[in-house]
């Protein structure tokens, strides 16, 4: 037996220590051993959680420049910073896992990887920047929430500046749709059009039915994500039906009814044949969003290059000063 076979643990021996800090609610950390699955897993999905902030930066980006006011504009623009910034903190949780970040852009770029449904609709007028914040950024904080709980240490920490920044989003969202309530008529009929827009599909952002998602009942166990989709689903709704009811606007569901006895809302069914179609490519902006992504990718490729050599210049100098 060599010394360092002895010295390691045996293969069950490491697949119990797992498995017990996952039933203690203690963090998994970069350095732990962890299942082949559960990392491939956590890779996946913080991949295309980061992809998501990063894409997500273009439907309400295309408005910075005509925000109405300087104020809007100061807002909106530290509001897409933010979404960068989140795309940043979570590609760093993803090369904890031993991912390259450059390998997870060029599985992007390629389409190998996904990033949120919601990003491919239009944003047609300036009430989408605040439904953008109130429904987009709402359902996003519904999702990741529970997130700060998640097993794997770097991402939990990762969400919990993301969900304060997110709550933030939401909340000026809802501010600007308040303001343009309270103005004409017309402004009002763009806030409701927006809305009419954007409800399905921010429901749709919790992904599939749980009887179509097989893979979330694995990530559950893990206790990478804490509740099913169809809960997070219910959970948004409750919390927006009567921030709606207080803004003065009507979501677009005929089946949407509190129920007395649960005290929560029922409410219709999305139209999961849409998600498919805009998952697999078929959505109102899915080749635009990509193509702009490609672009702003090899634009910047000078500034890559010249990071590396700066770095390059840097390691050989501390290498001279270290010999002299
Ligand atoms: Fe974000
Ligand atoms: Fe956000």
């Amino acid at each position: 037996m060599t010394t360092q076979s002895a010295q390691a643990p045996p293969p069950e021996r490491l697949q119990e220590d797992f498995d017990a800090t996952i039933a203690h609610d203690q963090r998994i950390e970069p350095r732990d051993w962890m299942p082949d699955g559960y990392r491939g897993t956590l890779v996946r999905q913080i991949a295309q959680h980061a992809h998501s902030e990063i894409i997500g930066m273009q439907p309400e980006g295309e408005w910075i420049g005509r925000a109405p006011s300087l104020r809007r504009k100061a807002i909106l623009l530290a509001k897409v910073q933010d979404e960068a910034g989140h795309g940043l903190y979570l590609y760093s949780a993803a090369e904890t896992l031993g991912t390259d970040r450059a390998e997870l852009t060029q599985r992007l770029i390629e389409g190998r990887q996904k990033y949120s449904s919601i990003f491919n609709y239009p944003t047609l007028t300036f009430a989408d920047v605040g439904v953008i914040g109130w429904l987009v950024d709402g359902a996003a904080i519904c999702n990741q929430v529970p997130l700060c709980r998640s097993s794997y240490g770097p991402y939990a920490r990762a969400m919990v500046r993301i969900c304060k920044e997110e709550s933030f989003h939401q909340r000026q969202g809802y501010e600007l749709l308040m303001t343009m309530m309270r103005g004409t008529d017309a402004q009002r009929e763009m806030v409701q059009d927006a809305v009419d827009r954007w409800w399905w599909p921010s429901l749709m952002m919790f992904g599939p039915p749980d009887d179509a998602s097989p893979n979330s009942a694995r990530s559950m166990a893990w206790k990478i994500k804490r509740h099913s989709n169809d809960e997070l689903r219910r959970r948004f709704v409750d919390m927006t039906v009567p921030q709606a009811e207080k803004l003065g606007v009507t979501l677009p569901d005929p089946e949407l009814r509190r129920n007395e006895q649960s005290g929560r809302y029922d409410f219709g069914t999305p139209d999961w044949d849409e998600l498919t179609r805009v998952i697999k490519g078929d959505g109102p902006c899915n080749a635009e969003r990509m193509r702009r992504r490609r672009s702003a990718h090899e634009d910047g490729a000078w500034v890559r290059e010249a990071a590396t050599a700066h770095a390059a210049k840097q390691a050989a100098r501390a290498r001279k000063e270290a010999a002299a």
